[in-house]
């Protein structure tokens, strides 16, 4: 493992649950393994717009073809694909919001998925074009949802991801966090005791 990419999109930024477990399993990984190479793309930070079809257009355009405008439309998803690509693992901070994943994480998979750079179909379905990497996928919510058919959030994460191949995948929980005192500290612990398994 040498290149890692680190997905946060929480409202808080740095101070959101999940942003302080992908830190937190970034501090881990660098002290275990020398000359990592971390980048991190802050969603909310950059504030990604949704995706239109203006842009689809400009993706379908041939290269050459692109007027100056349809290339910067364009270079978002080549730069968050290539970014994707040239990772070894990615470290995805996922708070849960209204039961799904923040707009903006959706709008960052609307531009990594793409027919025929990350996914194709083929006779018998469809076919992920991004493989070995390992995925790890950190959850911050304030109840509790893991394990039971509430958790929709989960399941598509895992159909999307597996979707453009990226099916190796660790799910890390911090649970409960607006249950209470009690709840949240046993919810960090359990989550920092999974980090340091992840990371030996
Ligand atoms: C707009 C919004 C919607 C939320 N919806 C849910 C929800 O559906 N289920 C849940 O368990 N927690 C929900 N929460 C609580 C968050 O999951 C919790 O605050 C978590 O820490 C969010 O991650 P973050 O701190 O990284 O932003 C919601 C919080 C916000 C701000």
């Amino acid at each position: 493992m040498k290149n890692i990419l680190v997905v946060n999109s929480s409202l808080s930024s740095e101070n959101g649950n999940s942003n302080k477990l992908t830190s937190k399993l970034v501090t881990r990984l660098t002290s275990e393994h020398n000359g990592l190479n971390v980048v991190e793309r802050n969603l909310n930070e950059m504030n990604i717009p949704h995706l239109t079809m203006e842009e689809m257009v400009a993706w379908r355009t041939d290269k050459t073809a692109r007027t100056s405008a349809q290339a910067a439309q364009a270079s978002l998803s080549d730069t968050l694909i290539a970014e994707l690509q040239q990772a070894d693992a990615v470290i995805i901070g996922m708070p849960m919001y209204n039961f799904g994943v923040p707009s903006t994480f959706k709008a960052w998979i609307d531009r990594v998925a793409r027919a025929g750079i990350t996914f194709k179909y083929t006779e018998t379905g469809p076919q992920g074009l991004l493989s070995n990497k390992k995925v790890y996928l950190l959850a911050a919510r304030g109840g509790k949802y893991a394990g039971t058919p509430k958790d929709s959030q989960s399941q598509y994460l895992k159909d999307v991801l597996g979707f453009i191949g990226l099916s190796d995948i660790e799910f890390v929980y911090v649970e409960g966090l607006a249950m209470g005192d009690d709840a949240a500290q046993s919810a960090w612990s359990f989550a920092e005791k999974e980090l340091d398994r992840l990371s030996a």
